[in-house]
């Protein structure tokens, strides 16, 4: 009889240590439920060169996520075409699905708050990136972050770029009436980057005092056909009075070279600087032929590994920024811009 309770003893002290092993060690090593966590991505639209290349760098780091912590992370990336309703829609069903997180970069920034109403409620968090919602909705909810880059700076290394060039070539002042005639390509109207790039780039040349003189603008909503468009209409409108041409991202500078190239641009002595924002695999093509003057890395890199590290996390249950550097306020986390030049450019080619 002593043995007998002695072996049952043993046998449920095992059955207690087993099962206690196993759910420390799974809830760890999985966080989302049946092991696996799902990631909601609603993307504002795919068609978006630089927005693919940060859902690429979502979906590579994940993979390394995956490798290192022994999880299944899948990701379901969707596509609001520049629709609000329709991004809402999906973000509705990731939330009806019970998704363990969602990266939301919003059609409409404004419109951030809906979102964060229905998240809270099902207390599914969320990672917003490359739109930023304003502070009153970040403040909304503890569990929500921001990934993004400080548009500011991007403004002002375009302007760095075009200020050196101004004092380092005395034929690029075309009418030599001591003030530099530009023309700006905006991006959607609304959007943090078109806003305070077209803002800090002049200001930039203002700071060094330059004098300059605004020809035309208009927005290009970051195409490239409409930055060629646009560039067409100026040219025939300004011809050789345009000294310097402004874009807020390299889609539409790239269509604005299109337009000076049939003007006759590039070729022989005849140039004109044109700057952008994002180092794109075509921008950084351009450079390398001596077209497109100067742009600013926009990290899709760093961004999208931010993303992806914080979603995460906060899968998980845990606070992001035990292992994320540099989260700051508690909710976003900025990655910064570098200026790119012809001279630095191989830095940066992939
Ligand atoms: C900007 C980027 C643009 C465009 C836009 C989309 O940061 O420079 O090229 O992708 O985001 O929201
Ligand atoms: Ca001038």
């Amino acid at each position: 009889m002593k043995k007998f309770i002695c072996i049952f003893l043993l046998v449920t002290l095992l059955a207690v240590l087993f099962t206690g092993c196993g759910e420390s060690s799974g809830s760890k090593s999985t966080g989302g439920k049946n092991g696996e966590i799902k990631v909601g991505v609603a993307l504002y639209k795919f068609d978006d060169t630089f927005i693919s290349t940060v859902r690429e760098a979502i979906e590579k780091e994940a993979k390394k996520i995956e490798d290192e912590e022994g999880v299944k992370i899948s990701i379901n990336a969707v596509d609001g075409q520049g629709q609000q309703a329709t991004q809402n829609d999906q973000i509705d069903t990731f939330i009806t699905q019970k998704y363990d997180v969602i990266c939301v970069n919003m059609v409409d920034r404004t419109a951030a708050s809906v979102v964060i109403d229905k998240a809270k409620k099902a207390n599914i968090p969320v990672v917003f990136f490359n739109r930023e919602p304003v502070e009153e909705d970040m403040k909304k909810w503890d569990k929500i972050y921001y990934v993004g880059a400080k548009a500011e700076e991007s403004g002002t290394m375009q302007g760095n770029i075009i200020a050196d060039y101004w004092k380092d070539n005395a034929d690029a002042d075309k009418n030599k009436d001591g003030v530099l005639q530009y023309v700006m390509l905006e991006g959607e109207p609304g959007h943090q980057d078109a806003i305070l790039r077209t803002e800090y780039s002049i200001k930039a040349l203002e700071d060094a005092g330059i004098k300059t003189e605004k020809l035309a603008s208009d927005t290009g909503n970051w195409q490239r056909a409409q930055g060629q468009e646009k560039m067409a209409a100026w040219l025939s409108a300004y011809g050789d009075k345009i000294e310097v041409v402004f874009a807020n991202n390299d889609d539409m500078a790239l269509g604005a070279i299109e337009a000076l190239k049939a003007a006759g641009y590039f070729q022989d002595d005849k140039f004109i600087p044109v700057v952008g924002v994002d180092a794109t695999a075509p921008a950084l093509d351009s450079l390398a032929e001596f077209k497109m003057f100067g742009t600013v890395l926009n990290d899709a890199e760093g961004q999208g590994q931010a993303i992806i590290r914080i979603a995460y996390y906060l899968a998980k249950g845990e606070d992001p920024s035990k292992s994320v550097d540099d989260i700051t306020d508690g909710q976003y986390k900025w990655v910064p811009y570098q200026p790119v030049t012809k001279e630095n450019m191989n830095k940066f080619k992939k």
